[in-house]
């Protein structure tokens, strides 16, 4: 049964207060995208940490602006490229703690801030756990314009269906924070994520997908009703 939104937004909070226990003052910390990253950022303003020591490089125009309301300090990634924390979302994770993430369309400066911080920590409610990825939300590619009908095929040619994300304000498609497009991209099965991330990226006029592998990722912070769970690479 679904949970009611008000539900998923405690859920939300619980966890990013969790991520908040890890900020310590003087931290460069990256911030990732999307609304359970929201709740942390208003936690993060909200605390008695001392902001003024903390540099925030953000991950999209959202989390910048969010950043700034919420009285952070902002620094982009060219001055700060060591990140010592990324506290972002993610749209699906699998027992291994391997990620689907871009459902915001940030997937990637998100893959960039996390590949440049020691230590990335993510934080979602139980909803977003799977035992695998495959078939569990499709895997947003960022293309640039030029390149969609190629890219569309050779997508097809690794069993992908893509679909152009759509703009919901707007007439045409999603356009990212980069300037590209978006194919979600729906997969079937998926048996070796990380062979297929790299052969999506070596696509000629692919930026970036949306897989996130384990290896990147330190812990994942899943809030439920009940408790929270702080998971760990074995
Ligand atoms: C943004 O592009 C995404 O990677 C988000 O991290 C992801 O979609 C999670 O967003 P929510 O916290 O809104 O579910």
């Amino acid at each position: 049964m679904s949970k009611k939104p008000d539900q998923k937004l405690i859920m939300k909070r619980k966890a990013a207060a969790e991520a908040l226990k890890l900020v310590k003052d003087g931290m460069i910390l990256g911030i990732g995208s999307g609304s359970t990253v929201r709740e942390f950022i208003k936690l993060l303003g909200d605390s008695k940490i001392d902001s003024k020591t903390i540099v925030c490089i953000p991950s999209s125009f959202d989390t910048e602006n969010m950043l700034i309301s919420n009285g952070m300090k902002v620094g982009t990634l060219n001055q700060y490229p060591a990140i010592d924390m990324t506290v972002d979302g993610a749209d699906r994770v699998d027992k291994d703690l391997n990620l689907i993430k871009g459902g915001g369309g940030a997937l990637l400066r998100e893959k960039v801030i996390a590949a440049a911080s020691k230590l990335l920590v993510i934080i979602v409610d139980d909803s977003k756990m799977v035992q695998a990825l495959e078939g569990s939300f499709p895997i947003p590619v960022e293309v640039i314009p030029h390149a969609k009908e190629f890219v569309e095929k050779e997508l097809l040619k690794l069993k992908g269906t893509p679909h152009l994300r759509k703009a919901s304000d707007k007439l045409g498609p999603t356009v990212t924070d980069n300037g590209n497009i978006i194919l979600d991209t729906d997969f079937s099965s998926i048996s070796k994520p990380e062979e297929l991330e790299k052969t999506i990226n070596n696509i000629p006029g692919v930026m970036e997908n949306g897989f996130f592998s384990r290896k990147l990722v330190a812990q994942v912070i899943v809030a439920s009703d009940k408790e929270i769970k702080i998971l760990k690479k074995e």
